[in-house]
């Protein structure tokens, strides 16, 4: 028997497959029933490892049942395995890192206190919104970023003179890291968003866009209103092609569609969350971070 164990949460089955066959790992896969309660009822078909089990689950809508499962696998491996590894390719709650507002509650914070105590002695995460999330683990935390691999899907595209751009200051960096990966020029624009109400606003007045196919970079879209007005003012300024390429597509209230009617040509996000526009697998550079 494998020395290891993949254990895949129902929330990441394609991606916990691809990743255990990655790393040699011994698959066990999970049967889950949501009773009419909600209520989560798993169980786990396969051979858990007495030495080390892995376990992938990503946490997005619905939130709370995809963590409570996964923190439901991690517990369960722990009754076998003396190490666990919780592989969160899509971390549910990582903008809940800090009090932006008093009062507010740091869920990152009472995420990483369940994590430990549910057995998981190392946490691997793919693009965490900031690493502020990770702060708040004791145990051994690791981000990994996804963005070599959805840049090596637009490598392959014919572009016209094609530049990165971020919809925010906050994302300059992952610009920047994406451009470089292109060997081409970035851009960050000024996003402000209304802390109360969520509605985005872009504050940048020019950009030198000129027919230039654009490829916009973040690291998730939940209601979409981040690209959507970003791709509106670039299209104002005369770009070519827009672009999308993010990391976490979680595309919440008819996102897409709302983002197509924007004009963008094509969105491209990883698997770390499965859909449509999960094109770009990242398996490879999660089992990096493991062996
Ligand atoms: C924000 O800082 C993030 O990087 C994303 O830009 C944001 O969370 C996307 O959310 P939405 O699609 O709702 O604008």
């Amino acid at each position: 028997m494998s020395k290891l164990s993949v254990i895949c949460g129902k929330a990441s089955e394609d991606l916990g497959r691809k990743l255990s066959r990655k790393i040699k790992g011994n698959l066990v896969k999970s049967d889950v029933r949501i009773f009419p309660d909600g209520e989560s009822k798993i169980t786990l078909k396969g051979i858990i490892s007495k030495r080390k089990s892995v376990v992938v689950q990503s946490i997005y809508p619905p939130v709370d049942t995809n963590l409570v499962q996964a923190l439901s696998l991690i517990s369960k491996a722990k009754e076998t395995s003396s190490e666990v590894i919780a592989v969160i390719p899509y971390m549910g709650y990582a903008r809940q890192d800090r009090e932006f507002l008093p009062g507010e509650i740091v869920t990152m914070k009472v995420l990483a206190k369940l994590f430990k105590g549910a057995g998981a002695s190392k946490l691997v995460a793919v693009d965490i919104h900031s690493l502020i999330g990770l702060k708040h683990f004791t145990i051994k935390s690791k981000n990994v970023s996804a963005v070599p691999d959805l840049a090596a899907y637009f490598k392959k595209l014919s572009l016209k003179d094609p530049l990165i751009v971020s919809p925010d200051q906050g994302g300059k960096e992952r610009a920047k890291e994406f451009a470089k990966e292109m060997g081409i020029e970035y851009i960050a624009l000024q996003k402000k968003r209304d802390r109360k109400t969520g509605k985005v606003q872009i504050k940048t007045k020019k950009a030198d866009v000129t027919g230039r196919d654009l490829i916009l970079v973040d690291d998730m879209i939940s209601t979409g209103g981040s690209i959507v007005n970003a791709t509106k003012f670039l299209k104002k300024e005369k770009c070519k092609r827009v672009f999308v390429a993010c990391t976490h597509a979680l595309l919440m209230n008819d996102a897409e569609n709302k983002i197509k009617k924007s004009g963008v040509t094509k969105i491209v996000s990883a698997n770390t969350i499965p859909g449509k526009t999960s094109i770009v697998d990242v398996s490879n550079t999660i089992a990096k971070a493991i062996v």
